[in-house]
Formats: C-alpha cells, sequence, structure tokens
C-alpha cells in the first residue's frame, strides 16, 4: 500500500491535526483519497443519512463526509455504503462491544455453602494481564461503555486489583463489580470503589448468625461498614448506584423483610432476588434447600411477607428484580403456593435442560454475541453468560479474535435462525423473527459511537 495511504489510515488524528499543509503533499493525499473513494464505494448521501452525528459535523471546519470517513470514519467501524453495510452484517462481523465483563480472577476469600466455589473439585485461577493498557486501549477502539469487573471470584482479594481496576475508572469507563464486601478495605480501595458506576453487594441476610453460616467467614458488620464508607467518600447523592443481590432459598426467605427494610434505613433502594442453584451439600456445614421444597403454609408466610417489604420498598420509590423461576413461589398471589405443584428437584437450580423448537423464521431476541464480551480468568473469551464453550483465547495474539470464524459462525446462526441447541433451548433471551434481529444488528452498528 501507498505510504501516504498508509499514513492516513494508521495515524488519523494526526493527519487531521497537522497544522501546516504543504501544497504537494495536499495533492498526494488528495489522489489517494480518490483512489480510495473508488475503492470503498464511499456514498456520500448513505454516509450522512446514517450517521446524523457526522452529518452534524461536517463542514468548513471538519472538512467533507469523506475527509471524515478516512480521517475518522473508517477507523470507528463507520461503512461507506448500504452493500458494504449489509455485507458486513451478513458476514456475522462485529465492530463493536458495548459491555465486557472481566473476571480478574475465579479464586475466592469467602466459602459459600452454596456456592460453586466450596464445591470440593472447584478450581480458581487468576487472569494473566501482561498490560493493563492494552486491554484498555484495545476497549476503548471497540468502543465499550461499561466494563463489570467480577466473575466467579472475588475481585479484590488481588494484590493489583486496584491498579488493574483504577485503569479501567481512569480511562471512563462505567465500572461495574458484585462483591461479598467482606474484607475490611483500606482507605484508598473505599476510594476507588467510590468513583465506581454501580456496585452489587452480596448479602443474603440481616442475621449476622446465619450469615456467617451461610456465607462462611462473612461478617455482617465489615460489609455494611465497607457500604457506610464507599457512600460517605462519594459524597452526599453522588457515587457508584449501590444494590443488593440475595440468593433466595429456604434458609433467608422469611428474613427477606428484615434485609429489605433494614437495608432501605441505611439509604439502600434496590434489590435483586436471585434463584438458588442447587449444588451438593457441603459436609458439616449448614445445608440450603430451594424454596420449593418447603412446607407450604410455611412458605405461603413467607411469600406473603415478602410481597410486604416489595410493596414498602416501592412506596420508598425503591426497585427490585425477581429472577423468574422464583417468581411463582414469591409474586404469585394464589392461595396456593406454587410449591405444593412443583417438586424440589424439578425446580431447583438454571441448569434443567430442556428444548425449544424454534419455528421457521425465528431466532433468539439476542445482541450478546455482536455487542458482549466474557472473559474469563482462564483468559476464555465467551459470548455471553449462557454459552459455556470458548470462542476465542484471550492470549491469541492482536489478531481480530472477536470476528473470528467461531463468532461469525455463531452469529450467523442468530441471523438466519438456524441456532443450535445452546442457543435453541437458552432461556435468558425470548423469540423473535430474523427480519427483526437483523435490523436491530444494523441499527447497533450504525448507533454505535466511538468512545471520546
Ligand atoms: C458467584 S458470585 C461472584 C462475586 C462475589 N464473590 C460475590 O459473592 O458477590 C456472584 C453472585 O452469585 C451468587 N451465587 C453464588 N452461588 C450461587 C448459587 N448456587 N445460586 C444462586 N446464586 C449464587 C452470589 O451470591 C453472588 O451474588
Ligand atoms: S463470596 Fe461469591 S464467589 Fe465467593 S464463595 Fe461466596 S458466592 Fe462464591
Amino acid at each position: 500500500m501507498n505510504r501516504m495511504v498508509k499514513r492516513i489510515l494508521q495515524a488519523p488524528y494526526e493527519w487531521m491535526m497537522a497544522p501546516i499543509w504543504r501544497g504537494a503533499a495536499v495533492r498526494e493525499q488528495q489522489a489517494c483519497k480518490e483512489a480510495l473513494r473508488i475503492d470503498d464505494g464511499f456514498d456520500e448521501a448513505f454516509y450522512l443519512r446514517t450517521y446524523p452525528d457526522v452529518a452534524a459535523m461536517v463542514g468548513d471546519k471538519w472538512g467533507t463526509p469523506l475527509d471524515h470517513y478516512f480521517a475518522f470514519g473508517r477507523d470507528e467501524g463507520r461503512l461507506p455504503n448500504e452493500a458494504t453495510q449489509l455485507e458486513t452484517i451478513h458476514s456475522g462481523y462485529s465492530h463493536s462491544t458495548t459491555e465486557a465483563f472481566i473476571e480478574f480472577t475465579s479464586r475466592c476469600n469467602l466459602r459459600c455453602v452454596y456456592c460453586a466455589v466450596s464445591q470440593p473439585d472447584y478450581v480458581g485461577t487468576d487472569l494473566e494481564i501482561p498490560d493493563i493498557d492494552e486491554l484498555v486501549r484495545e476497549l476503548r477502539r471497540r468502543g465499550t461503555r461499561r466494563v463489570c469487573v467480577n466473575g466467579h471470584g472475588e475481585t479484590t482479594i488481588l494484590k493489583e486489583w486496584d491498579t488493574w481496576v483504577g485503569a479501567l475508572v481512569d480511562a471512563g469507563f462505567e465500572v461495574h463489580m458484585i462483591g461479598n464486601f467482606a474484607r475490611a478495605y483500606k482507605d484508598h480501595e473505599i476510594a476507588l470503589f467510590a468513583r465506581y458506576d454501580s456496585i452489587q453487594v452480596s448479602l443474603d441476610t440481616m442475621d449476622a448468625e446465619l450469615l456467617g453460616q451461610l456465607r462462611r467467614g462473612a461478617r455482617l458488620h465489615v460489609i455494611l461498614d465497607n457500604m457506610d464508607r464507599i457512600r460517605a467518600a462519594a459524597g452526599e447523592g453522588q457515587g457508584p448506584r449501590m444494590s443488593i443481590s440475595c440468593v433466595v432459598m429456604d434458609r433467608n426467605v422469611e428474613g427477606i423483610p428484615d434485609l429489605v427494610d433494614s437495608l432501605m434505613q441505611r439509604g439502600i433502594r434496590e434489590f435483586r432476588f436471585c434463584d438458588l442453584v442447587k449444588y451438593p451439600d457441603i459436609p458439616g456445614t449448614l445445608a440450603v434447600r430451594h424454596v420449593s421444597s418447603m412446607e407450604s403454609a410455611r412458605l405461603r408466610r413467607a411469600r406473603d411477607a415478602f410481597l410486604g417489604a416489595i410493596a414498602r420498598l416501592e412506596a420508598n420509590g425503591g426497585w427490585f428484580w425477581v429472577e423468574p423461576s422464583l417468581e411463582p413461589f414469591l409474586l404469585d398471589e394464589g392461595d396456593e403456593p406454587a410449591s405444593s405443584a412443583a417438586t424440589a428437584d424439578s425446580a431447583v437450580g438454571a441448569k434443567e435442560s430442556f428444548h425449544s423448537a424454534i419455528p421457521p423464521g425465528m431466532t433468539r431476541d439476542c445482541l450478546d454475541p455482536w455487542s458482549f464480551i466474557y472473559l474469563h480468568a482462564t483468559g476464555a473469551i465467551r459470548p455471553c453468560c449462557m454459552l459455556e464453550e470458548t470462542y476465542a483465547d484471550v492470549r491469541q495474539g492482536p489478531e481480530d479474535v472477536l470476528n473470528n470464524e467461531k463468532f461469525r459462525a455463531l452469529r450467523k446462526r442468530l441471523l438466519t435462525g438456524e441456532l443450535d441447541d445452546a442457543c435453541a433451548n437458552c432461556r435468558a433471551r425470548p423469540v423473535t423473527t430474523t427480519g427483526q434481529l437483523q435490523e436491530k444488528v444494523r441499527a447497533a452498528a450504525v448507533t454505535r459511537r466511538p468512545r471520546p
């Protein structure tokens, strides 16, 4: 490739900002642009129609739409014409990642009785991060907005966690974390939490003794103190959105109203109630059961108290989410609680397998393989929270791993509705028409905005 063309493509900002143009250089660049105009089939009307933000920007100061395309647009993943746009979409290509999950570690400081971490065959590992700045650059290049800095373990047990997460916060990403907050944090760690966008604290009960038995090693006063310190460090009305993640089971369901009321008094108004995924009991520890195993009158009383608590929460401007598989037990108001119809075995956990037939012309309403990545502590990259298969490895080097054949094939299957069993059976996403999904993918590609 002509050296000047390379320079235009590789250093667009420098090119735009160059203060003085010498006549010969300008003429050479014009010639390059003309050549590229033919190669790319640049369609000015399409470009301005598709990217209204560019239309508002170009003019005397910023040059022509074509100038913008070569200086910025191409690098940002903007497309030069409609045919290229359609071809790109149907090839399963993804320009951007809106949200990234990074599991810095899958090890943990606690051993909650219900968690996979407590199972005897569980092996945790730490993500190898040779260069956090490179990771930041790559996420920025893909236009990522939100980074969730946890997976299965507890991020803050790592010695360098604050350096890595600090780099993400400094780079302007909206940083989110779910954590057990069971360690008494140092002031500089609290100051970093105060700069997060959102935090979810895992807390299942306000009964300190029960908490110690469920989340072995956790002390209630330490968790509450950390939460108070983060809010104080952020300042009144500032700082991260803070919510509670509560796993609902036979041992704690009756105490949920107290959890909600007590935390509301401390200014927490967002709660997520998750269903228990039942793993084998750990000998010598408190055994937990799915709520469906409870005696029906007891479950009905627990449900009524739960409904009362969430009514108070809503009356105080609060917000809650109940995992759909828990709804029959916690939200349905009939006289007969769902437990009488369900056996413990049929209701526990989210890992039941069933088959959904997807009719022709239909597909899953899911953009995750385009806009989301889950980077596991092993280095494996997965396209969503449900698929357990590895699609790429972060150590594979500089090539565009998020557009490798495997990723593209998955996206193409979603676009055509020719789903494999994993997507056909996914319970996280509803069904839609292939046409509607294609339109969503097109709209997402168009509205992709580079980070400032
Ligand atoms: C796996 S943890 C990882 C993050 C962190 N260690 C924590 O506890 O918040 C993420 C969430 O999953 C929940 N969780 C763990 N085991 C679960 C299970 N068997 N069923 C449902 N939720 C579970 C935890 O309570 C926590 O809110
Ligand atoms: S703190 Fe989180 S990761 Fe650790 S054992 Fe408990 S639920 Fe599992």
